[in-house]
């Protein structure tokens, strides 16, 4: 059985390349809901309608074992209902991870925290809620950068620099800063330059070690997974930009299949 990562688009697969990377002897699937694309700008109940029908695919169609939900404004709107009541209801013996806690694991320690992500991510506080269970004295000041997962979707590059100036500029006094959406790690290198004081938490810098730290502890899962070392790659809508896109960050010709969901 396969591990599946699921996103709205290329946040997936930078995740994709993070895990692949650091854990290459399982089977993987990917699935960008690009049809859909951004998230980040619809309605909760679209997100989880989306994030359901995509997980269900990946369970039914691709034997995934293990759907990591790589896509924080999916993990808010969708994760808790798909854990308490879709997969007790339908794959009670397999498993759906999300993004959120593993990530503010990560910035315990630090009392004042920034975050950026989506519309639908700032305006959920669900950072904020999970924050409180996990250090309740440390603080989050969010932003919302809805810029940037067109321009990143769209290679907007050039602009990029302009536009985090502008949106990081009321961070500038926090210790952490969270990219609170997978698409983000593709500025990593521009945001650390413009905060090179602040510790910056990148989603694909934390995940493979979570996954590797989850496979540990769940030996019921992880004996599950077959290893062929394969990956396959969906999305529900293509263009060339997206597809030269994954051949760059693969450094290969990566094989996008376009289906139906
Ligand atoms: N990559 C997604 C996230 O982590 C958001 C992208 C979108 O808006 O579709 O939130």
């Amino acid at each position: 059985m396969k591990i599946g990562i699921f996103d709205s688009g290329l946040g997936g697969l930078l995740m994709m390349r993070a895990i692949t990377a650091a854990l290459d002897q399982y089977d993987y699937v990917y699935l960008g809901d690009t049809a859909y694309l951004p998230y980040g700008a619809r309605l909760n109940e679209l997100i989880y309608e989306r994030t359901q029908k995509c997980i269900d695919w990946l369970m039914r169609e691709q034997n995934c074992v293990l759907v990591i939900i790589a896509c924080n404004t999916a993990t808010i709107a969708a994760l808790r209902q798909i854990q308490q009541e879709w997969l007790p209801a339908h794959f009670p013996d397999r498993r759906v991870l999300g993004i959120v806690v593993p990530t503010l694991e990560c910035a315990v320690g630090a009392k004042n925290i920034g975050l950026i992500g989506t519309t639908a991510t700032v305006a959920s506080k669900v950072y904020e809620e999970e924050l409180r269970k996990i250090t309740p004295n440390a603080k989050i000041k969010s932003v919302a950068t809805p810029l940037l997962v067109p321009l990143i979707e769209n290679n907007g590059d050039k602009y990029a620099r302009a536009i985090l100036s502008d949106y990081l500029a009321p961070l500038d006094d926090v210790e952490t800063l969270i990219l609170g959406c997978t698409h983000y790690p593709i500025y990593n290198d521009l945001i650390r330059e413009l905060m090179p004081h602040t510790n910056i938490i990148s989603q694909d810098e934390i995940l493979p070690l979570k996954l590797i730290n989850y496979l540990s502890r769940h030996p019921e899962i992880e004996c599950r997974l077959t290893q062929n070392s394969s990956q396959a790659f969906y999305v529900t809508d293509s263009t060339q930009g997206y597809i030269n896109t994954a051949n760059k960050l693969f450094d290969k010709n990566v094989i996008i299949n376009k289906i139906i969901i």
